[in-house]
């Protein structure tokens, strides 16, 4: 079953706690917080306190994607925010293999994210330390772009190398994602899908996380 993951970076930021609660109200399973420096990607974004002020508004569990250069430098502070799952970029740090060390001896998933460009292969040597893997189908760094469907080869794939190494990691995706490409990330075998703009633009939130969960390949 695909597990839904709202991105509150499309949700309404004058009223976030609304927006957590629709989300909770329609199914949703996790929150997604992004966390931008104006460095690793062009834009800028969440900080730890308001990380934090979700994970304690919501009962739902929260996972902080760090776009962040250098994420050896804010783990701590986002880790005292208690989310569920915690991602660095693989492309971020020299150091992938102790971020993931770290964030796990605080309790937390750790997961690595993927830009486009970089091949799953490169973070091969650390699958089995991960909890799970953030898969782009966007260029980070601002919501509502395309979805880049060239990516669903690379989700396969990974996928694929999961299952024949009997590790089963859920793979996140994130960009883009929607009603329209639903069934085929399915079929690639994602496991946890995040979703922004489709989702905050929904006239029916409920029924969007339904027809989500409910396609088929
Ligand atoms: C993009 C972020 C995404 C973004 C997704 O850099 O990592 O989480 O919020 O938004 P949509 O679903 O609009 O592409
Ligand atoms: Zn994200």
């Amino acid at each position: 079953m695909l597990e839904i993951a709202p991105s509150l970076l499309a949700a309404d930021w004058l009223n976030l706690r609304g927006s957590i609660v629709l989300a909770e109200e329609a199914g949703a399973d996790w929150l997604h917080v992004d966390v931008m420096d104006g460095h690793f990607v062009p834009n800028l974004s969440m900080g730890p306190d308001v990380a934090r002020a979700v994970v304690q508004a919501s009962h739902l569990p929260v996972e902080v994607h760090l776009m962040v250069e250098e994420p050896e430098r804010h783990l701590e502070s986002f880790l005292a925010t208690k989310p569920r799952a915690i991602s660095v970029h693989a492309e971020s740090s020299h150091h992938l293999h102790l971020l993931v060390q770290h964030i796990k001896a605080a309790g937390c998933q750790a997961g690595i994210a993927l830009n486009p460009a970089t091949p799953w292969e490169s973070i091969l040597p650390l699958m089995p330390d991960l909890d799970y893997v953030l898969v782009m189908t966007v260029n980070p760094g601002f919501g509502g772009q395309p979805f880049i469907s060239s990516m669903l080869p690379k989700i396969a794939s990974l996928r694929q190398y999961l299952q024949a190494s009997e590790q089963n990691l859920p793979i996140w995706v994130d960009g883009g994602v929607g009603l329209g490409n639903v069934s085929q990330l399915k079929e690639a075998g994602a496991s946890v899908l995040v979703t922004g703009s489709a989702f905050f633009k929904a006239e029916d939130k409920r029924e969007f996380i339904r027809q989500m969960k409910a396609a088929s390949h």
